[in-house]
């Protein structure tokens, strides 16, 4: 039995398929049709809702997710508002009363996604008595998933601005109600929620067949957009084991079932270059939901996170029927979508290394778009700058460059020991031809691939900017 609060309403619901989504059961057995589907992909934002979980201080923090591709086993024990739970009455949230002030609700398809995202945001904020307006980053960050083809968003922008006016609603129906009694396994739809790391090995021993599933950010497009039949499921995101982001000498080990938004903050304080590039991953939806681990796991060749730890050098831990074990991530993507994770294994954790004094991370993103789009090619490079302007211990890795994520070891062969000058740039830029043979496909041409790694390296080399007196002006120099 599926069980959660609907807008403060404990519902239940029987028989329920494992891949249903959220979106799935709220319109068609729950009866709230105010969420829409627009693209049944995670791109469009039109099916964004609110899930709520409580804090230590009793409070609720409400995140925003696609309801397209949220399971909707993984609601079990949550509290869920959708557009309909706003309003009571006449009385409208204030998020939608600033959307009407500002004429700011343009077509029926996006207008509930975009209500309920700026809803997260506005809660959050009041809930940590932050005061004033959002600043754009906050509304651009909150309102990145959710796009508009039809008008544009200055006046959702100024909706976002003065919803902070506004008096504060009650989600009445929600404080009214406590939060359902959280169920684990749900054996009989094919969708397991183990609560316990040994719980999960003891499935895994039981259902070898099962594929595990975490935000399903990834694996539940095969569904929704190619209509696979995904079960038996072992789901991730229950287990409190995975939840943790632990600290050690070399590093912080981010647990499997931890989410990007949970991440940020570290990143925030120890790898900013990481948490840049990871505002540009997804967008906040999918952050709220998707983790580091199923990035890997996924091993695509344009995932964002794998060139990123692979300069950094990450270990990740492994455990599974056979056992627990480390492994360097260069030694874990063995193929096109291929990993040494063995049948009955699972990644346990990735380790996040700590930078050294004086070591510097860069790494960059190209893609079509800005905001939520994968990458046409990625760049990440590690290093220490000595006292003497030589680049030391380098770690250069790519992505969109091969059929796996992969360390330019050429390049890391042209730059190690030397000043980060312009003949060493000329030579890294060539030996990129020599560590990887792009294809071409709707992304980026071969050729696109190769220039603008080389001209990422060339951002690298303006960056640690190591002899300045040695900086050729232009391009055609070096
Ligand atoms: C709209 C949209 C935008 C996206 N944008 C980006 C982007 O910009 N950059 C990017 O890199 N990705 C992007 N993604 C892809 C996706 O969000 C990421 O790859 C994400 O990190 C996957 O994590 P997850 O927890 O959702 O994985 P899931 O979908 O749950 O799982 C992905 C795969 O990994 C396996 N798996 C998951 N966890 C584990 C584990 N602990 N051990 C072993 N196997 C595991 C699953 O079986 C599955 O095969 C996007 C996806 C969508 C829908
Ligand atoms: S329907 Fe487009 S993001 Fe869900
Ligand atoms: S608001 Fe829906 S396309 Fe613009």
């Amino acid at each position: 039995m599926l069980t959660f609060t609907l807008n403060g309403r404990p519902c239940s619901f029987d028989a329920v398929a494992p891949e249903t989504t959220a979106l799935a059961l709220l319109r068609g057995r729950a009866g709230a049709c105010g969420t829409k589907e627009g693209c049944a992909s995670g791109d469009c934002g039109a099916c964004t809702i609110a899930i709520g979980t409580r804090n230590d201080r009793g409070g609720r923090h409400y995140h925003s997710a696609n309801a397209c591709i949220t399971p909707v086993h993984q609601l079990q024990g949550q509290a869920v508002v959708t557009v309909e739970g706003l309003a009571h009455g006449d009385g409208l949230h204030p998020v939608q009363q600033a959307m009407v002030d500002q004429h700011a609700s343009q077509c029926g398809f996006c207008t509930p996604g975009i209500v309920m995202s700026l809803f997260c945001l506005d809660h959050e904020r009041r809930r940590r008595g932050l005061a004033g307006p959002p600043d754009d980053d906050a509304i651009e960050a909150a309102l990145g998933g959710n796009l508009c083809r039809c008008t544009g968003y200055r006046p959702i922008r100024d909706a976002a601005k003065r919803m902070h006016t506004l008096p504060a609603a009650q989600l009445a129906p929600e404080e009214a109600s406590g939060d359902p009694a959280p169920e684990t396994a749900a054996d009989s739809a094919g969708f397991h929620r183990p609560a316990t790391r040994a719980d999960l090995i003891e499935r895994l021993r039981q259902h070898p067949q099962a594929r595990l599933i975490a935000g399903g950010t990834d694996l539940m497009l095969a569904h929704t957009l190619a209509l696979e039949p995904l079960a038996p499921l072992i789901d991730l995101s229950a287990i409190p084991e995975l939840q943790h982001i632990d600290e050690d000498e070399a590093g912080w080990w981010i647990g499997a079932g931890v989410t990007y938004s949970r991440l940020e903050p570290l990143l925030a304080d120890t790898h900013p270059a990481f948490l840049q590039l990871l505002e540009r991953l997804g967008s906040r939806q999918i952050r709220n939901r998707a983790t580091l681990s199923g990035n890997l796991a996924n091993a695509s060749p344009i995932g964002d996170t794998p060139p990123v730890l692979l300069a950094l050098g990450a270990r990740l831990r492994l455990n599974g029927i056979h056992g627990a074990r480390e492994l360097a991530i260069d030694d874990f993507f063995t193929g096109y979508r291929r990993t040494a994770l063995a049948p009955g294994e699972y990644l346990e954790a990735v380790q996040l290394p700590r930078l050294q004094a004086g070591q510097r991370l860069l790494a960059w993103k190209l893609s079509k778009r800005r905001e939520d789009d994968i990458s046409a090619v990625m760049l990440a490079l590690r290093t220490t700058v000595d006292d003497r302007g030589r680049l030391v211990n380098v770690r250069v890795a790519c992505g969109g460059m091969a059929a796996t994520p992969q360390r330019a070891r050429r390049v890391e062969r042209q730059l190690e020991g030397r000043v980060f000058e312009a003949s060493t740039l000329a030579r890294a830029r060539a030996a990129l031809a020599e560590d990887f043979a792009p294809i071409d496909d709707v992304r980026a041409s071969r050729e696109y691939r190769l220039n603008a790694a080389a001209g990422l390296l060339t951002r690298a080399f303006h960056q640690l900017n190591t002899h300045p007196a040695a900086i050729p002006m232009t391009l055609e120099e070096v």
